[in-house]
This record gives structure tokens, C-alpha cells and sequence, in this order.
């Protein structure tokens, strides 16, 4: 399969290359073409790591080729991982940063929907996530504008750690957890649905509202603060997680968290790229349906997708919705 990862030669590139190159994501039965986008400065380092994935000789990976354009980079595209994006630099106004980025997702969205497979499998990983895929697909007329989707496995991952070690259980006994909304501050972890060992969970109010929401929620601040860089091993491993499941199915009937653009279930509006509980059955994915939504989660989605809403009519005042 050809697989193009953006931001190649940055921190989360170089956790990310060699898993999927070692067949992690998409088995070892399956070669791996890779192409490595990166900007034209950052070219060279591409290089020095297409070298270093050579030399391990992994018998999954195919051929290696780096680019710093876009088009050639998305040519034959199956899987297309969106991880290079512009940060919020000191002083920068949320707007500028919708804007920097549109610079550079409504160009990869224009080349994904020239070359790639029609049935190319986006993930942007790249902040802010949920916007700029909406950016992406805005410009990629002619692919689905489900088969663009962005990242927040990282934060389902957090959760499902945080409460197994609360419960003191293996992460495997953990089921029916929900990130909803946007990957932000404001996004909402949902235990309510939540098992432990097959049996619902005692959920303990206090400890979910004034402990588990924000230690899940700010976990990246707390990680940035910690290391010294933020999280880029750990999301390399979620950006994994979200394409090995959505290509192969998630397992055994269980759900697990991405953004994709709503269908308007559970209120959220049409066209959204809003998390939900999801399950991927025959290569796509599925929202959970008919989950029942209490008063206290229904405040905290909300107050996530009005985040979003305001993203989106922030993008579509800068023109960069096309
Ligand atoms: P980084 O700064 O180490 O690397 C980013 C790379 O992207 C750089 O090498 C840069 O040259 C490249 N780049 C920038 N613009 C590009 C373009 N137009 N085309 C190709 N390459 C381009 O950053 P890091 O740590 O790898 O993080 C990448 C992104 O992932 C950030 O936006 C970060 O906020 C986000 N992130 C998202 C998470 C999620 O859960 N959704 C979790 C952690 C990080």
C-alpha cells in the first residue's frame, strides 16, 4: 500500500515511520511504499531518516521516496497521514493559526483529490485536527468527505489508561469509553457508557468530574511540561491505533474514538469533524448509534461542538472552505 506521511522528519514522524514501516499498522503481510512529505527545508532530514528505514531492513517496507510537493507526494495515495501542520506560535491569534494552516491543508486537500486512490484513508494529525480535515476535504471534491478524519485516538488511549489504573485492571478489561467534540482542552471524555471486566462501571462522580475529564483534557499540557516537547511517541502510536482499526476493523464489536465529519447524529451538526464513539465494520467507519446521552454529557459536547462550529465559521469567514 502507499502510504504518504506529512511532517516526516518531525518528532512525530520519526516515531511514526518506522512502526508503520515494520508493519505494525498494516501487517506483515502487506508491503509498504512510503513517501515522506516534508517542507524544503526539513528535505534533507527526510533523507537522513529514509536512510536510517532502509537500514533496518524491514521486510514489509517497499520503496521510500521524499518530496517537498504535495502533488507528486499524494500521487496513488491509499493512506495519506496529515501530521505536518503550523503551530500556534507566541502571540498568534487563533485566527492567523486557522489561517496558517489552511495555507497548508487546502493545497494537500487540492492534491489528494488529484492523484490520490479513490478510496484514500486520510488522518490529520496535525493541529488544530478536526479543522484543518475539514479544510482538507473542503478542497478534495471528488473523494468522500468521510475518508478524511482526524486524531483523537490519543486522547481515547489516555482515558482508557487513566481509568485502568484508577480501577486497577488491565487496559484490555476497559470498554465503551468516548472522546466526543473537538481535540482541545474542551474535549469531552465519556465514562458513562464505560465497562470494566464486561460489567458497567460504579462511575465515582466526583472523581470524573473534578479529576478524570481534566487529567485527560490537559495530559498533553502536562506532558509538554514533563518532557520538555510534547507527545509524540504516544500519538505516533495512536495514529497507528486509528489506521490498523480502520482498515482491518476494530475488534471483537468494541467502539473506540475518531473525528469525522458529522452525519448529524447526537445533535452535532451536518459536516462537522466532531469526535464520537465509532466502530469500523467492512473498511469504514460506523458511530456507535443510539448511545443514551445524560444532562451532564449533553453540556459537555455541546460545549465542544460549539468550539468546532465557531472553528468552522472562522474558516469559512477566511474564505479557506473554498
Ligand atoms: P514537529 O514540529 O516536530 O514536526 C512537524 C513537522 O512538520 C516539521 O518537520 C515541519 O517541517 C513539517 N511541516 C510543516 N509544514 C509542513 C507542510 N506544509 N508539509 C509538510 N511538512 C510540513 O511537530 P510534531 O511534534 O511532530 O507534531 C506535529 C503535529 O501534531 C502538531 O501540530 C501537533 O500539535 C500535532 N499533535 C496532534 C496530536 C493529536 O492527538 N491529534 C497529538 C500530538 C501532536
Amino acid at each position: 500500500m502507499r502510504v504518504t506521511v506529512t511532517g516526516a522528519a518531525g518528532q512525530i514522524g520519526y516515531a511514526l515511520l518506522f512502526r508503520i514501516a515494520s508493519g505494525a499498522m498494516l501487517g506483515a503481510d502487506t508491503r509498504v511504499d512510503l513517501r515522506l512529505l516534508e517542507l524544503p527545508a526539513a528535505a534533507r532530514a527526510a533523507e537522513g531518516i529514509a536512510m536510517e528505514l532502509q537500514d533496518c531492513a524491514f521486510p514489509t517496507l517497499g520503496t521510500v521516496d521524499v518530496f517537498d510537493d504535495a502533488v507528486p507526494a499524494f500521487d496513488g495515495a491509499e493512506i495519506a497521514l496529515l501530521v505536518g501542520s503550523r503551530p500556534r506560535g507566541p502571540g498568534m491569534e487563533r485566527r492567523d493559526l486557522l489561517e496558517a494552516n489552511g495555507g497548508i491543508f487546502a493545497p494537500q486537500g487540492r492534491a489528494l483529490n488529484a492523484g490520490a486512490a479513490a478510496d484514500v484513508r486520510v488522518l490529520v494529525v496535525g493541529n488544530p485536527a478536526n479543522t484543518n480535515a475539514l479544510i482538507a476535504a473542503a478542497h478534495a471534491p471528488d473523494i468522500p468527505a468521510e475518508r478524511f478524519t482526524a486524531m483523537t485516538r490519543l486522547d481515547h488511549n489516555r482515558a482508557v489508561a487513566q481509568l485502568a489504573a484508577h480501577e486497577s485492571v488491565p487496559v484490555h478489561q476497559v470498554s465503551g469509553v468516548a472522546i466526543w467534540g473537538n481535540h482541545s482542552a474542551t474535549q469531552y471524555p465519556d465514562l458513562t457508557h464505560t465497562r470494566v471486566d464486561g460489567r458497567p462501571l460504579g462511575l465515582d462522580r466526583g472523581w470524573y468530574a473534578d479529576e478524570f475529564i481534566p487529567t485527560v483534557a490537559k495530559r498533553g499540557a502536562a506532558i509538554i511540561e514533563a518532557r520538555g516537547s510534547s507527545s509524540a511517541a504516544s500519538a505516533a502510536s495512536a495514529a497507528i491505533d486509528h489506521v490498523r482499526d480502520w482498515v482491518a476493523g476494530t475488534p471483537g464489536g468494541e467502539w473506540t474514538s475518531a473525528a469525522l465529519p458529522s452525519d448529524g447524529s447526537y445533535g452535532v451538526p451536518e459536516g462537522v469533524v466532531s469526535s464520537f464513539p465509532v466502530r469500523s465494520v467492512a473498511g469504514e467507519w460506523r458511530i456507535v448509534p443510539g448511545l443514551e446521552i445524560d444532562a451532564f454529557s449533553r453540556e459537555r459536547i455541546d460545549a465542544s461542538v460549539a468550539e468546532l462550529v465557531e472553528e468552522r465559521n472562522a474558516v469559512r469567514e477566511l474564505g479557506l472552505l473554498g
